[in-house]
């Protein structure tokens, strides 16, 4: 199977997960644009969805899906979302595609969160792929400056603006052994926005598609 096939082979299997729910969380990227198309033959079940970015919003009004606003309902049932990187506690690095706050935020709100993966994105350690640090434009510079000291090595993803207004420094050569000690510390340095570090609020299932069958992480 392409890796197309394994996101669409995944993306089947989140449907199990949204029956009987009436307002569903949905992420950004190329795995969750296959659910959402899904979607279209699901929207019976589904009244609404709470969306992670603008690019989200705009396939789902495309495909006459309502998108409200969190703050306009309370807690969601489910969120559905990709990932960039998954260890085997259900750990995540994401922000790939430059969602991460708005992603955080649902899942924070979301009483389960549905990570959906083709098997290339599992690794025991962290940190292959360049972990991304939304950051206030002015504080870039210096959020660099500690990233170098943690022992990484930021690249600023030029031209780039989030949904938020803000920037992206992707930061590479980290080996995260302790993610969710380094989820505190990047939160805690003034200027960050958000790290795409989902340790402390992680995944509860993950479904990873390997071509063969769907496996399952709880
Ligand atoms: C976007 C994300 C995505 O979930 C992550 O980048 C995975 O994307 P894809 O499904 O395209 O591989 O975190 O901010």
């Amino acid at each position: 199977m392409t890796q197309d096939e394994l996101k669409k082979q995944v993306a089947q299997s989140a449907l199990e997960y949204i029956k009987g729910v009436s307002i569903v969380g949905v992420g950004t990227g190329s795995t969750v644009n296959f659910f959402i198309e899904m979607l279209a033959d699901f929207k019976a079940d589904i009244e609404a969805a709470v969306s992670s970015s603008d690019a989200t919003t705009q396939r789902l009004k495309n495909i006459g899906i309502p998108v409200l606003e969190l703050n306009s309902v309370g807690d969601i049932e489910v969120y559905i979302d990709g990932a960039d990187e998954v260890d085997p506690r259900k750990k995540l690095i994401k922000g790939g595609g430059g969602a991460l706050t708005r992603e955080k935020i649902i899942a924070a709100a979301s009483k389960k969160f549905v990570c959906i993966v083709d098997d290339s994105k599992c690794v025991d350690v962290l940190g292959k792929f360049p972990l991304p640090v939304e950051v206030i434009p002015m504080a870039r510079s210096y959020v660099a400056r500690e990233m170098v000291k943690l022992g990484g090595q930021p690249i600023w993803r030029e031209d780039y603006y989030t949904d938020n207004g803000c920037e992206i420094l992707d930061v590479h050569n980290l080996d995260i052994i302790n993610p969710m000690e380094l989820e505190r510390t990047i939160n805690d340095i003034t200027g960050v926005v958000t790290v795409g570090l989902f340790s402390h609020r992680d995944a509860d299932i993950v479904l990873i598609g390997n071509g063969d069958k769907v496996d399952i992480m709880r």
